[in-house]
């Protein structure tokens, strides 16, 4: 496995394999990865990609000022050989200069989607997120890029602006990966302690709950974030950031009835420091 961190190394790693026929199949990743981002990997060794590619770059301009920018957790020894056992062929891992040279100015903004959910509680967030993932895309030039959706807001902002701005990318994406009870694998678990760590499951239950009164007969949005706030309410070590019921992809804000169509339940919630999201989708069908 090659691990390169300089953008024009990369670019003429890829051109030889881009001149072997290869097709390029790219992860993009914080790091301190796990069985979630390791799917993402062996979806793109499954789907054809002859040459995967990951990476592995904390991107600064995702995180707020009072966020975890400096805490996140890194491991990139273990990161290494976590990718070279999932077959990854090459790892990029740039430096902050590399990404962000001195007097870098150039921001990519998707407008409305990024209004609601975690873009209304991080002010900037996805602004960092679009502008690293067009970098990378750039650099990159993939055939296919792999997203997961446990981030599904992200994916939305992701699939939005790569058609917008005609990246010639298929964007995949794969469903959230759980511990057997149900929390959503995330670098950031790291930082619960036991007790939270117990609580943390909270929220897939509430967001399986929520999922049930609408296969009940449920379409109140109103009753369906209630349900939501309340699940999250009733654990003492929670403290709830958001619940919303938003149409997908497009992610308009529902006040009155769900669909028909594909709506997305989600939830993020502090259990001391960590802040955690999650989500599920629910298929609505016409009554
Ligand atoms: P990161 O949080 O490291 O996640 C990298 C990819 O792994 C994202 O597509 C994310 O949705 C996916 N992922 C994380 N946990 C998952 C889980 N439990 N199940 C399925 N997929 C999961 O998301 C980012 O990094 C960054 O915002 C990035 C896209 C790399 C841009 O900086």
């Amino acid at each position: 496995m090659e691990v390169l961190g300089k953008v024009a190394d990369l670019r003429d790693f890829l051109a030889k394999m881009r001149a072997q026929g290869k097709r390029i199949g790219f992860v993009p990743t914080m790091g301190f990865l796990h069985v979630g981002h390791l799917a993402l990997m062996r979806d793109a060794r499954s789907d054809g990609a002859d040459c995967v590619l990951a990476s592995i770059f904390v991107n600064p301009l995702q995180f707020g000022p009072r966020e975890d920018y400096r805490d996140y957790p890194r491991d990139l020894d273990r990161d290494k050989e976590l990718c070279r056992q999932a077959g990854v062929d090459a790892l990029f891992v740039p430096p902050v200069e590399e990404m962000y040279p001195q007097g870098f100015a150039t921001y990519v903004e998707v407008a409305g989607i990024t209004e609601v959910l975690c873009g209304r509680s991080r002010p900037g967030h996805f602004k960092g997120v679009a502008t690293v993932v067009a970098k990378l895309f750039n650099i990159v030039r993939p055939d296919y890029a792999y997203f997961g959706l446990k981030d599904a807001q992200q994916v939305a902002v992701i699939q939005r602006m790569a058609q917008d701005l005609n990246f010639p990318v298929e964007v995949r994406v794969h469903p959230t990966v759980r511990e057997k009870d149900g929390l959503a694998v995330s670098s950031r678990n790291v930082y619960l302690s036991p007790e939270e760590r117990k609580a943390a499951p909270v929220i897939y239950r509430t967001l399986e709950r929520a999922g049930e009164a609408v296969e009940r007969g449920e379409r109140d949005a109103g009753r369906l974030i209630k349900l939501l706030e309340e699940g999250i309410r009733a654990e003492r070590s929670a403290r709830l950031d958001y619940a919303e019921v938003v149409s997908w992809p497009d992610l308009s804000i529902i006040t009155k009835k769900i669909g028909p169509g594909r709506v997305l339940l989600a939830l993020a919630a502090y259990f001391g420091k960590a802040r955690l999201i999650d989500n599920i989708l629910v298929d609505v069908e016409v009554e």
